[in-house]
């Protein structure tokens, strides 16, 4: 890949270690596919966790000295004190998540904390060149913002802030942002839970690539696009997808496949939304938490749990769990829904994620949640996906089924 004179100085690590790292993983990026150069970005989103994997190489950029040239956000970690008073952290987890945290600050990182960082802390304009992991994030900058990235993964996104460009490959040039698979959408998608479903199929039946679906009739809202997203991200690799006239790069289908003919065609019906829903009751019976927000609610999500929790009371043995960023609680509280969910026993919870270490007291415990990808994680014995009126039904009852 060439290298500019001062890339050159950077990779020579004239600039400090941490820079110098961050630069070598770019480059070894870019020559693993053939970049022919590195590329500007304006802003990136790291997909960080509180977790070993992480810890090493934040901690590599952050002990040189290396801080972010350009915006680059944070995912969900977790709040150690809150949660080691509920569950007692084993202290070598704590540990591991502080220091995740404090060298994410160290490095001047914009510390969200959330995965859902494209709705308020780190906006991409259409057309912006950016570098953003995390499932939801990268087909929804690409697709429905019409910003163009790469599947990033933790390290790869916090080296391009760091660095403030990324090598050229991928989706980065319009030729290989073009359709892979039509996607006929016969199915009638009538709300958020419907296109959970949809993405999960989809992204389990094609696999790798770039899905353009037809037959959506109605402007599907923010939410059914960041579950379609995140869930077709996690049972597939799918970093970017079309709805001509509904998302921004393509007006048609032809435009969508630039011209080239599908390499796939796949039909989806009620049937196969059916038929992906039952496979995702994996019991029946009590259950012992409700955990929502994967990704991170928005404010109109968990209003709207509020309102189905108004005035009730969850059961005595049910924990009732909404993750969402600190942006959309602050909202949440000024509007007095924090209080509605507050008052019926759940918990609305910032920062952190169902992948995170804190979670570890529901390792042997029987859960429902709207989400597959929280389900797919199997932190937890079981955790049965469903419409999110019936988690918290189920959260009333005690049970489900
Ligand atoms: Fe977000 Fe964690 Fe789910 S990063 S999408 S809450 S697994």
């Amino acid at each position: 890949m060439y290298l500019t004179k001062e890339e050159e100085r950077i990779l020579n690590g004239e600039f400090g270690e941490g820079t110098q790292k961050a630069i070598e993983l770019l480059v070894a990026i870019g020559d693993a596919y053939d970049a022919e150069k590195m590329i500007p970005i304006s802003r990136a989103h790291a997909a960080s966790s509180g977790q070993e994997g992480d810890l090493y190489f934040v901690e590599l950029l952050a002990n040189g000295g290396a801080r972010c040239k350009v915006p680059t956000s944070t995912n969900p970690v977790y709040d150690i004190e809150y949660f080691d008073r509920l569950f007692e952290i084993p202290k070598d987890e704590g540990e591991v998540a502080r220091r995740v945290m404090e060298a994410y600050k160290r490095v001047g990182a914009i510390l969200s904390w959330s995965c859902v960082p494209y709705m308020a802390e780190n906006i991409p304009l259409y057309g912006e060149t950016v570098a953003f992991s995390e499932s939801s994030a990268t087909p929804y900058v690409n697709s429905v913002i019409g910003a163009g990235t790469n599947r990033e993964a933790a390290q790869s996104a916090l080296a391009a802030g760091v660095i403030g460009k990324t090598p050229k490959y991928g989706l980065h040039i319009k030729h290989n942002r073009k359709g892979t698979v039509l996607v006929k959408a016969e199915a009638a998608l009538k709300d958020e839970f419907d296109y959970t479903l949809l993405g999960y199929y989809v992204g389990k039946r094609i696999g790798y690539g770039i899905p353009v679906l037809t037959g959506i009739s109605r402007r599907p809202n923010t939410e059914e696009l960041i579950n379609f997203c995140a869930m077709s991200n996690t049972s597939g690799a799918i970093s970017m997808f079309y709805i001509p006239g509904f998302t921004v790069e393509a007006s048609t289908v032809e435009e969508a496949f630039q011209g080239d003919t599908p390499r796939d065609k796949i039909t989806v019906t009620d049937h196969e939304l059916k038929q992906t829903y039952e496979e995702l009751q994996t019991t029946s019976g009590k259950i012992d938490f409700v955990m929502l927000g994967c990704p991170h609610y928005t404010l109109r999500q968990i209003e709207e749990v509020a309102r189905l929790l108004n005035g009730k009371k969850i059961h005595n043995d049910v924990s009732f769990w909404i993750c969402t960023s600190a942006t959309a609680k602050i909202l949440a509280e000024r509007i007095g829904i924090v209080d509605i969910i507050d008052k019926a026993g759940g918990h609305v919870v910032v920062d952190t994620c169902i992948d995170e270490p804190c979670w570890v007291a529901y390792r042997d415990k029987v859960g429902m949640t709207d989400s597959p990808k929280c389900a797919y994680y199997r932190r937890f014995k079981e955790a049965i996906v469903a419409r999110l009126r019936d988690c918290v039904e189920a959260a009333i009852e005690g049970k489900w089924g």
